[in-house]
This record gives C-alpha cells, sequence and structure tokens, in this order.
C-alpha cells in the first residue's frame, strides 16, 4: 500500500492549492487496479477524493480509497468528502496523515468508522507532512512557515561594505532561488533591500511560469522608494507609520519597527502559508530572534569576501550559547555553487 500512497502524493507534488492542502487520492478497484486519480487544485474547485470517486464509478464498490490527507467531514465551500466515500460503496480508506485543521482533525475518519468502513491511518505520514508543510505549520499556529533564503559568499558575507550584493551566485544557483519563489505564496523584502537593490521578486523560470507570489515589503522609517519595480504588481507594505506608496499600506508598530509576529498572523489568515524572505540581515535577524523562522536555504557562492562586508544576519553573537541549533536537510552543489537546506530546530 505504501507505493500507492506514495503515487498519491507525487501526483499532489506540483499543485498550488492554497489556502487549501495538496492532496491526491486514489481510487482501487477490489483487484488492485486504479480506477480513479484526483488531485485538488484550490479553493472551490473538487476534492481529490471526489474527483476519483467519480473517475471510478460503480468500479469503486468495495474498493480501497487512498489518501494522502484525512478527508474532511464539514460543509466549506464544497461538501464533505466523508459522503461522497461513504455514497460510492468504498470499503476501505488509506490515510497517510490526519488533517490538524480544527474542522477536521480526527473528524473525518471517526465519520467513516461510525459508517462501518475499515480506515487505516499513518501510511507514508512523515512524507505526508513534507509534501506540504506551510498547510500543517499554519493549521498549527496560524502562521505561515517562514523559508529564509540567502546568497553568501563562501565565508559568510550578503553584501560587500558598499551595500552591492549583485552577483554572489551563479546563473544557476539563481535560477534555483527562481524554484524557489515558484513554491512560495509571499516574498518578502526588508525596506533596506527595497532601497538598494529594488527587486522585482517575480518567477522568471524557463518556458515561463504562471506562479504569482505577493510580494510583501517590511518598510521602516526611510521613506520606500514609489516607483519600485515591485509595486508595478499588488503588494503589501507593513509599515510602522502611515506611507503613501501604489500598494497596500498596513501600519503594524511593534516594539522595533514593524511587529513581525502580528504581520505574519495577517499573512496567514490571508490564506498565506509559505512565505519566503529574501532579506535583507536585519529582517532576518529580527525575524530569527522572533522564532519565526522554520527553513533557510543558503547559496554559497565560490567566491571569499576576505572577512568585511555584511552577514546574513545582523546580530550580535557574544557567546557560543547565542546560536541557533539546525538541522540540516540537504546539500547539493547548484553549478559552481553549493545550497544547503537546514531546518530551525522545531521547524518544518
Ligand atoms: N545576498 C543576499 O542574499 C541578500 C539578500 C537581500 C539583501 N541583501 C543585502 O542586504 C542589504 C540590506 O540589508 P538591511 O539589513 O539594511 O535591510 P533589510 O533587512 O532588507 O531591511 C531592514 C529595514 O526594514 C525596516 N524594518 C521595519 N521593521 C523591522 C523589523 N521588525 N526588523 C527589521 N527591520 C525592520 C527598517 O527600515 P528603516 O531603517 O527604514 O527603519 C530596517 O532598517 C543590502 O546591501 C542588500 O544588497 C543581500
Amino acid at each position: 500500500m505504501k507505493d500507492r500512497m506514495r503515487e498519491a502524493i507525487e501526483a499532489a507534488r506540483y499543485a498550488h492549492p492554497h489556502p487549501n492542502p495538496r492532496v491526491g487520492a486514489l481510487v482501487l478497484h477490489p483487484n488492485g487496479t486504479v480506477v480513479g486519480r484526483g488531485v485538488h487544485q484550490g479553493p472551490g474547485e473538487s476534492h481529490a477524493e471526489v474527483t476519483a470517486l467519480i473517475q471510478a464509478g460503480s468500479a469503486a464498490a468495495g474498493g480501497t480509497l487512498v489518501v494522502n490527507l484525512e478527508p474532511c467531514n464539514h460543509h466549506g465551500r464544497t461538501p464533505p468528502c466523508t459522503e461522497a466515500i461513504m455514497e460510492s460503496g468504498i470499503s476501505r480508506v488509506i490515510v497517510a496523515v490526519m488533517d490538524p485543521d480544527p474542522n477536521v482533525n480526527g473528524k473525518g475518519i471517526a465519520r467513516l468508522q461510525q459508517a462501518g468502513l475499515e480506515v487505516l491511518v499513518g501510511v507514508l505520514e512523515a512524507e505526508a507532512e513534507k509534501l506540504d508543510p506551510g498547510y500543517f505549520h499554519h493549521r498549527r499556529t496560524g502562521l505561515p512557515r517562514v523559508t529564509l533564503k540567502a546568497a553568501l559568499t563562501m565565508d559568510g558575507a550578503v553584501a560587500a561594505r558598499d551595500r552591492s550584493s549583485r552577483w554572489i551566485t551563479s546563473p544557476e544557483a539563481r535560477r534555483d532561488g527562481h524554484e524557489l519563489r515558484a513554491e512560495a505564496d509571499a516574498v518578502m523584502i526588508g525596506a533596506g533591500t527595497l532601497i538598494s537593490d529594488n527587486p522585482a521578486l517575480t518567477v522568471r523560470l524557463e518556458g515561463g511560469s504562471d506562479r504569482r507570489p505577493i510580494p510583501v515589503v517590511i518598510g521602516g522609517n526611510r521613506p520606500l522608494p514609489p516607483d519600485a519595480r515591485l509595486f508595478e504588481r499588488p503588494a503589501i507594505v507593513f509599515s510602522p507609520r502611515p506611507c503613501e506608496v501604489a500598494a497596500e499600506v498596513i501600519v503594524l508598530p511593534g516594539r522595533a519597527g514593524v511587529d513581525l509576529e502580528k504581520a505574519l498572523v495577517m499573512l496567514g489568515e490571508r490564506g498565506i502559508l509559505d512565505v519566503l524572505v529574501e532579506g535583507g540581515p536585519s529582517l532576518a535577524r529580527s525575524l530569527l530572534d522572533g522564532g519565526l523562522v522554520q527553513r533557510g536555504v543558503f547559496y554559497y557562492g565560490a567566491k571569499l569576501a576576505g572577512g568585511a562586508g555584511l552577514g546574513p544576519f545582523g546580530g550580535r553573537f557574544e557567546s557560543l550559547g547565542d546560536a541557533t541549533e539546525l538541522q540540516v536537510e540537504d546539500v547539493r552543489r547548484v553549478g559552481a555553487d553549493v545550497r544547503v537546506e537546514f531546518l530551525v530546530e522545531g521547524g518544518s
């Protein structure tokens, strides 16, 4: 059954249904052949289980439904999946992981069991969670999952003293960075990066992309350049004080600049589950200090800065105890550079 569950997970891997979860489903005939497949494509669209059951039709009777996330048992934009499953004549349901959404959270499984269906939960549970970490993090905490991205010299500088930072890494690493953007629902930068780099923050991939992560700027006391490239499309600016730019401005003063936790809560309320933070060091430090970072992707360019320049976090390092513990998830070469992906302790 693990192979079938892997198939369901892989089917959903490249879907972008946020704020809903990535879900793939298969319907197996009692003889084991696949008679229905479904992937959820987003709010208002049919759920993966329902698409697979419709495709299977009467061949679902006595069969098995394989799905990476617990089926829902509540009326949202679409009717409950549990009803469709019970009506289909399916006799067994295999689920990878329970849905932490308070509207579901065991209720879907309980309903199916009450109706006399055999339900098996926990097949490839860890893989299913990794399919959509932003969803699980958001439903458990109310906050989007935050990934920090940085391009560094091999000795850890993200910019020279004159603030220039283009280009520390190779075109291959920059292309990989666009893949990261394509996964994100929003891309966030600080005022310093907006002022010195004026990035577009668009997804530029070979063959094009229909991904449009929302640009988010953490503004400060300095005026923001009104003609910044990212204001050419709808953007959100969080600012400690009112400011006039061609974007939605949300005034959210905190102890030092913008209250970043509240800003993330507000993004989560808007269905943004994955935020990619692309700098700079001051914003990265504040997020890390606030315990708001779950993951990092660092690209180490094949260059040495020689000890000067800006580090990826504008913070202090008084003693080893100040260090944040990490779990290295992946290390690989990208072009001439090295890409390191890590989780911050307790991250996802
Ligand atoms: N190599 C890389 O991967 C990379 C990526 C991005 C940026 N960079 C480089 O980083 C440099 C810019 O870094 P930076 O540290 O000056 O700017 P930053 O982190 O992009 O922005 C920091 C600014 O955001 C505002 N802010 C408001 N609330 C804040 C809060 N709670 N925490 C932190 N900041 C808050 C403040 O603006 P006010 O000062 O106006 O109050 C603050 O100075 C540039 O040289 C850029 O090229 C490198």
